[in-house]
């Protein structure tokens, strides 16, 4: 191996590594994301429709399959999100523009994220089918949201923070992967990551009024009854 080749392997490997989380980023985890959110709108049509949408699979390997194209991609991206967490060096003080404030906000809307995913793949997907034995039921997602404060509340700042992630993310990806030509056209794409930002929070937000009405049907009580 001449000495050039052997200089040029190294290198192979941090570009792999920098590339995949980049990439399971948006394919599977930002397609996914969308998809969960669009299929928790059907809360508008109630208790059956959304047990139907979100929580049921029509095999069993279904749910691996989610689990599989979903929760690893999900721990990469995160590995590698946080290392580049921890190396970066904040200079919004003597760069104070738009460009560098979407930077830092980037980094923070991560963080928030990455403790809603955590609180919320726990006390949703795993609790449920780990510890009562079955998928989480329409009556307690919509009576927490309803009577449990703290739940509306992180429910509503955790989706507004994935939004804006998956929005500014999805355009740092196309930049980094060179699918913008130019600064012009990456400016074009501007108002496309400002609208999906919006269209992905009033979906969200859609689908947690309508957890939260169909909550006020249920008693507050009845979550200590339930063994
Ligand atoms: C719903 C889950 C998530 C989705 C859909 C998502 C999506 C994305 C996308 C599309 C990017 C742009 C990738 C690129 O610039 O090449 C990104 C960047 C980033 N993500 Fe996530 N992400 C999620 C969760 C997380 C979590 C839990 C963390 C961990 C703290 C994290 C940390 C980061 C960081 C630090 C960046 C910026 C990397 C950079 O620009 O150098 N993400 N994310």
């Amino acid at each position: 191996m001449s000495s050039q080749a052997a200089a040029a392997v190294p290198t192979k490997t941090p570009l792999l590594k920098s590339r995949l989380g980049s990439f399971l980023a948006v394919v599977p985890l930002s397609i996914w994301v969308i998809n969960h959110i669009w299929d928790n709108l059907s809360a508008f049509k109630g208790a059956a429709a959304w047990e139907a949408s979100v929580t049921t699979y029509s095999n069993p390997f279904g749910q691996a399959f989610t689990f599989v194209i979903v929760i690893l991609p999900l721990l990469i991206h995160t590995f590698w999100g946080l290392a580049r967490l921890f190396s970066f060096k904040p200079n919004n003080a003597s760069y104070n523009n738009y460009g560098n404030l979407k930077y830092i906000v980037q980094r923070i809307s991560a963080v928030g994220v990455l403790f809603f995913l955590g609180a919320h793949i726990w006390l949703a997907f795993l609790h449920p089918r780990l510890v009562e034995g079955h998928a989480e039921p329409f009556s307690d997602i919509s009576r927490e949201m309803h009577h449990h404060l703290p739940t509306l509340l992180v429910y509503l700042l955790g989706t507004l923070g994935t939004a804006y992630h998956l929005a500014n993310g999805l355009q740092g990806f196309a930049m980094s992967w060179g699918i913008f030509a130019s600064d012009r056209s990456m400016r074009r794409f501007e108002p496309v990551a400002i609208g999906l930002f919006l269209l992905l929070t009033a979906m969200s937000w859609g689908a947690i009024y309508a957890l939260y009405t169909a909550g006020a049907a249920f008693s507050p009580e009845l979550a200590s009854l339930i063994p």
